[in-house]
């Protein structure tokens, strides 16, 4: 008979038996769920709802299911419904009528956002170690070229030159942004739910503390019906994996088009690339496309998961349950994107001759041509439109603004000099745009260095 077939005369329909349970999923929760179980069995006995040795008896049970489901010695039922009612289940075969008296002031509905939020709160701490990981080999990569010159873009076309360090800590500040976002989210995770019962407490005197205490909880739930019906902190789990997924895309969109024929600005290392079953010549960037496409997939979660929860009157509803399977996925998603991504890019090789060509193209230092003037007192309008000029005249004679002799420069205006032509040589644009948070050398040597001591005490105080 099921743990709840009391009030029943008729046996489930297999068909139903199938699509309620979630056991095929939620078994990921025993450790959780065991955890659990053993704060609140404790937790019964010290308010004296079950005696010591009954204590005892349960503790000692779950820790034995513990142990045989981590060696892979127990078969979970399908008509058990789901991890809790498995584990359960399995405790009062093992221990007798005591394992009848565990579920005593709780209901699955405080007990499986336990150990949703109990998982949640490891994951974020799993997804920062890695995302701290990638962070550090960015500073790392990135002190190796403070002074590799390349050209920044708007538009995809070429705009002004940077460095490949300035344009890599670009992606530093998404990721420490990335960062905090997930410990916020960990901080509106750490309330423990238990004690909410079905939705509206217990008449146990119940000690909460001593279990968020036990479990390594901050705080606990102030409402019942919202200790078991909230599933925010999965849907902000899911927001900030999204953000994260976001900023790999735009990095892959980059990596990928560097590795082109056309861009030729870095290139993959071959444990890091794939080859193709018809064309020889082929090396593929298929790491970074996947991680760009597997943001569908995570974002995709974040908007079912969105569409469960909407409308959901209170307190607990079965479409609730939904929430695993996406989640689950979203962490291994993120998970084993951080994996790939930060060796990917450490094993790449950068081009930096071919950067600095291109930073040479494109007349990347038009804008420079303009400020010399301004510098010297022409209204940067007008000294805009007069550079507009020498750009044509450079397109159309096929040159570039530094081959210009000082006469063609005077020809457009008397305020040129010998000095214009120091002024916009592409290292001397990068070196004067040394404002803080620019591309020159020391400004990007100042983030990296803030960058440092951000990851070392990030690293502190996660671990
Ligand atoms: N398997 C359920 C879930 O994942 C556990 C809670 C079920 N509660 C209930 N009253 N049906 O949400």
């Amino acid at each position: 008979m099921k743990l709840w077939g009391g009030r029943f005369k008729k046996e489930t329909d297999r068909l139903v038996e199938d699509f309620h349970s979630s056991i095929s999923f939620d078994q990921r929760l025993y450790k959780q769920d065991i955890r659990g179980s053993m704060a609140h069995a404790r937790m019964l006995g010290k308010i004296g709802v079950l005696s010591e040795e009954e204590v005892q008896i349960l503790v000692q049970g779950l820790k034995g299911i513990l142990q045989d489901i981590e060696e892979g010695l127990v078969e979970f039922e399908i008509g058990a419904e789901d991890i809790h009612m498995n584990i359960e289940k399995l405790l009062t075969q093992r221990v007798g009528e005591v394992g009848k008296k565990l579920h005593t002031a709780r209901s699955r509905n405080d007990q499986v956002a336990l150990d949703v939020k109990m998982y949640v709160k490891e994951e974020i701490v799993a997804v920062s170690n890695l995302l701290l990981a990638l962070q550090a080999e960015i500073l790392a990569l990135s002190e190796k070229h403070l002074e590799t010159v390349m050209p920044g873009y708007t538009h995809l076309q070429k705009a002004q030159p940077i460095t490949f360090a300035h344009h890599l800590m670009a992606y530093f500040q998404m990721f420490k942004r990335d960062y905090e976002r997930f410990q916020d989210c960990l901080k509106r995770a750490d309330y423990m739910p238990l004690g909410s019962g079905a939705l509206a407490g217990t008449t146990f005197p119940l000690d909460r503390k001593m279990v968020a205490e036990e479990l390594g909880f901050a705080n606990i739930t102030l409402n019942s019906l919202d200790g078991v019906s909230d599933r925010d902190y999965i849907i902000e789990f899911m927001a900030a994996s999204s953000i994260l997924m976001m900023h790999f895309s735009r990095l892959c969109e980059e990596i990928i088009l560097w590795s082109t024929d056309e861009f030729r600005f870095i290139e993959l290392d071959d444990a890091y690339s794939t080859g193709s079953s018809i064309m020889p010549q082929k090396k593929n960037p298929d790491v970074a496309e996947l991680i760009r496409g597997k943001t569908g997939r995570v974002y995709g979660h974040l908007m079912g998961m969105l569409t469960v929860m909407k409308s959901l009157p209170l307190a607990y509803n079965k479409d609730m349950q939904e929430d695993k399977e996406a989640l689950f996925d979203t962490v291994d998603t993120v998970k084993k994107c951080l994996l790939t991504l930060t060796p990917m890019l450490k094993t790449m090789q950068v081009n930096e001759k071919r950067m600095l060509e291109g930073a040479k193209g494109g007349f990347t230092n038009a804008t420079d041509v303009a400020d010399y003037l301004a510098k010297k007192g022409v209204p940067f309008r007008e000294a805009h439109a007069i550079v507009g000029q020498l750009v044509l005249k450079c397109i159309q004679e096929n040159r570039v603004l530094e081959d210009l002799t000082l006469a063609e420069y005077q020809a457009v205006s008397p305020v040129f000099a010998e000095d214009v032509y120091q002024a916009i040589s592409v290292m001397e644009c990068v070196t004067k745009r040394n404002l803080p948070g620019g591309p020159a050398k020391d400004p990007v040597m100042k983030s990296i260095e803030a960058g440092k001591a951000w990851l070392t005490e990030a690293e502190e105080n996660l671990n």
